[in-house]
């Protein structure tokens, strides 16, 4: 067990049996909930639904067909609805929303829901939303008689117009997306804005377009958002295909049909991208420049029915991670991206076993979690993609690319400066901000970050704020602010300082942010202290709490050095990076151990010890390696070591990550996080590493009770009880210690709180010192006779403790006659 240092107290003998016992129970919970839904595990980390959720994504799954108790099976369903239920927030029926479907018998225009209405309603009961699939598709193989024997166009748009509003009105209220046509464009037919139409599909092939005409896609559109405005529902209308996801004939013709709609207003407002990717390895250059150019047209982007076709061997299973991760990742930072889904979620079905085209027989595994709901690394995949976003920058536009928004002038309403976009000399993409006829030395350029830090992406603690800088004129100050203003009327500024010259200059630092009760406002701004020079920006972030610099690469080598004699190059080919443009890749090692590294120890000094999340991408030359990140800290003359390690892949990027715990009880003389391989010595690849800390040392977090204003006399009266009793006193009048044990995830039970009741009939201030990684809330109750207690209405104020990861909680309590007794009561929230 570790040791930690706590100023004035120690308490670890005190808390040991108590973090034991919580643990346990806790475990014991957990495993009966589980038990009886499926015998497998939950999955590792975040819900795939808690970590879209937060930021307005969608993440979801087509829903099978039989979809009841007795059409799977009990046991069958039970684990599928329950899976769905736990990991999802977004529904969609793979075949029972269809135009067959809903109109099984042939007497137009009847309508059939009893099967449909069960996704509609699984989907408001999970919680979740509903992708409504879908109104019109040639292919719909059950069309129905009636449809295919209406030969007039007058007829034809009455039976769809009837469809869509039936429909719609039916299931408008909890979707949130449409596809209101499917498939309607050719493969390869090479299109031009005036002959788009030439790519729709063939009329011999596609029964609307052969009756109703070139013009059905609109008017299937025009149809949905009238029902839809006439009903008051909000879903969007999408386009929704298969080979539209990257550059390709039928892509452009997919562009110039959305082009010409827009411009004629027909309501298209986003494009499905099925992504049934088979066996290939689809260039992502092309997808994310095909995302990009329709997410520029103003189009919301989701990809709706996600696939692969990969066997079941361990290899094959990491590479279809890697796919599921590099697509996922692409979309997401795309802004308009809304949600990602799959068709199906588990290997037990998936249309493609009997698809016909399927070239791996039965062997196909296309889904997140297996046959048996156990997550696959496809699952962990879409998880870390997910993951990785919701921790990443949280400022808008930082590159300045094409507009100010959302940043602006700092100066009110006097124009104190010209602000432009430089196509001049930008430090990366098309264009900086050029900050010119500057009137005051903090007058530059500012953000609103405040629905980030007041959400849960943000929040208090560390975060990680850069940017570029230029000033053509010369050496200046300049700095990057985070300013933050509690509902105390207080405001802090957290900057990040430095000298810029005529060429560009990376500030970047990290900023624990802390604030009192309510975040009220904050913004980022950048200034030139002490100057009016004009200056350029250009690339600024506000992160997570990583503590690596550069730790996706995208500065190239800047931030990591060689340990051992490694050459270390800044990769830009496509397998040498995992996601964006850059990876790092250390050649010519000399041993196993040789590898890229960082300097963490200060961040590591200001996060102090606890509980840490590694992970990294990693990749060498030959198969069967083992990859690890190691931080290494050097205390007393010696290494410790504390590392995570996997397999990787030779021709894969595979994620090597785990949890460690550090803890030092003199602040360690170095520390640095490296990647290594344990054999071996051929080229290692690294990117996207993430060092970050996620909980307070797994000791309890360390309350103390400083109870001032009294005289020698009344301390005679004071009332010690529950398990911190042991810990009173410290020598010193009228400061009273003690201890409350919890570890991360322990509840503090009702009755266990530490106590120390003081008779007072004065006024007081009770003061608690607090561990805020721990979350524990605290209140006061009062109570006269040591019996019944009341919760006091008394806010504390907060002020940051000298040690990072705490803070002091004052209240002031009330006078009160006759005497009272109070005692400090903790909850997690
Ligand atoms: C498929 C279903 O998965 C099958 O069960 C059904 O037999 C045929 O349709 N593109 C689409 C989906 O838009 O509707 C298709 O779903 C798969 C391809």
């Amino acid at each position: 067990m570790l040791r930690i240092p706590l100023p004035s107290l120690s308490v670890a003998t005190l808390r040991r049996p108590r973090v034991r016992r919580l643990r346990s129970l806790l475990v014991a919970g957990l495993l009966a909930s589980v038990a009886p839904v499926s015998a497998q595990p939950l999955p590792d980390g975040p819900r795939l639904r808690d970590l879209a959720g937060p930021r307005g994504l969608l993440v979801g799954a087509a829903l099978g067909d039989n979809f009841t108790s007795a059409g799977m099976g009990a046991a069958t369903y039970a684990a599928y609805t329950t899976v769905a239920a736990r990991e999802f927030n977004f529904f969609t029926a793979e075949n029972a929303h269809k135009f067959g479907r809903l109109h099984p018998t042939d007497t137009p225009p009847a309508y059939t829901f009893t099967a449909a209405d069960r996704y509609d309603t699984f989907a408001r009961q999970a919680g979740g939303h509903f992708h409504g699939h879908v109104f019109i598709w040639y292919k719909d193989t059950s069309i129905p008689d009636f449809v295919v024997n209406t030969t007039t166009r007058d007829g034809l748009l009455a039976i769809l117009n009837d469809h869509i509003d039936t429909v719609g009105a039916r299931y408008g209220p909890g979707t949130v997306v449409w596809d209101v046509v499917n498939e309607a464009l050719q493969n390869s037919v090479a299109a031009t804005p005036s002959n788009w139409r030439d790519a729709l599909r063939h009329p011999s092939t596609d029964h609307w377009h052969n009756i109703i005409g070139d013009d059905y896609i609109e008017l299937a559109f025009r149809r949905a958002a009238a029902v839809r405005a006439a009903r008051g529902h909000t879903y969007r209308l999408v386009y929704n295909d298969y080979g539209n996801e990257s550059l390709s004939p039928k892509a452009d013709a997919q562009y110039l049909m959305a082009q010409d709609f827009l411009a004629r207003g027909v309501p298209l407002e986003g494009l499905g991208f099925q992504f049934h990717i088979g066996t290939a390895t689809p260039s992502y250059a092309n997808i994310r420049a095909n995302f990009k150019r329709l997410s520029d047209l103003g189009l919301d982007l989701y990809i709706t029915e996600f696939d692969t076709i990969t066997g079941s061997g361990a290899t094959d299973l990491d590479k279809q991670a890697a796919l599921y991760h590099r697509v996922l990742d692409i979309a997401l930072r795309n802004p308009h991206f809304r949600g990602f889904q799959t068709w199906g979620f588990t290997d037990r079905t998936s249309w493609l076993y009997t698809w016909s085209g399927n070239p791996l027989g039965d062997d196909v595994r296309p889904l997140p979690f297996t046959a048996d709901f156990a997550a696959k690394p496809a699952y962990y995949a879409i998880q870390d993609a997910l993951a990785y976003e919701h921790r990443a920058p949280l400022v808008q536009n930082g590159g300045f690319e094409n507009q100010l928004a959302p940043w602006s002038p700092s100066a009110g309403s006097v124009p104190a400066a010209t602000f432009a976009l430089s196509a001049a000399a930008p430090h990366s993409g098309a264009h900086a901000l050029l900050v010119s006829n500057r009137v005051a030395a903090t007058t530059g350029p500012v953000q609103d970050v405040y629905p980030v830090l007041a959400s849960s992406r943000g929040g208090t603690g560390f975060h990680h704020l850069a940017g570029w800088f230029r000033v053509p004129s010369g050496p200046t100050p300049v700095r990057l602010v985070l300013r933050v203003t509690d509902s105390t009327g207080a405001t802090r500024d957290f900057p990040v300082e430095g000298v810029a010259g005529a060429s560009w200059t990376r500030l970047s630092g990290r900023v624990n942010v802390t604030w009192n009760r309510a975040l009220v406002a904050a913004t980022i701004f950048a200034d030139t202290p002490g100057s009016t020079a004009d200056f350029l920006l250009d690339d600024v972030t506000l992160g997570d709490g990583n503590l690596l610099a550069n730790s996706t690469m995208e500065d190239g080598v800047d931030g990591w050095t060689a340990l051992g004699s490694p050459v270390l190059s800044e990769e830009t080919t496509q397998a040498r990076r995992h996601y964006g443009d850059r990876g790092l890749r250390a050649s010519a090692r000399a041993s196993a151990w040789n590898g890229p590294m960082q300097d963490i120890r200060p961040a590591l000094l200001a996060a102090g010890p606890g509980l840490y999340e590694v992970s990294g991408y990693m990749k060498t030359t030959v198969a069967g390696r083992v990859g690890k990140l190691t931080v290494r800290l050097g205390v007393g003359g010696a290494y410790l070591h504390h590392s995570v390690a996997r397999e990787i892949g030779a021709d894969s990027w595979t994620r090597v990550s785990g949890r460690i715990e550090l803890a030092w009880d003199a602040p360690p003389a170095t520390a640095i996080l490296y990647a290594e391989t344990t054999a071996g010595a051929e080229a290692l690849d690294l990117d996207d590493v993430l060092l970050r800390k996620l909980a307070d040392p797994v000791v309890p977090a360390f309350v103390a009770w400083q109870a001032l204003h009294f005289d020698e006399e009344e301390r005679a009266d004071d009332t010690l009880a529950g398990p911190a009793a042991s810990a009173a006193g410290d020598g010193m009048p009228n400061l009273v210690k003690f201890a409350l044990g919890l570890a991360p995830g322990d509840t503090p039970p009702a009755d266990a709180a530490p106590r120390l009741s003081r008779d007072i009939a004065g006024s007081l201030t009770l003061e608690l010192r607090r561990a805020i990684a721990s979350g524990v809330l605290v209140t006061v109750e009062s109570s006269g006779d040591l019996q019944t207690w009341t919760p006091l209405a008394v806010e504390p104020a907060i002020t940051p403790d000298a040690e990072p990861g705490h803070e002091w909680l004052s209240f002031a309590l009330p006078a009160s006659s006759p005497k009272a007794f109070y005692r400090p009561r903790f909850t997690l929230p």
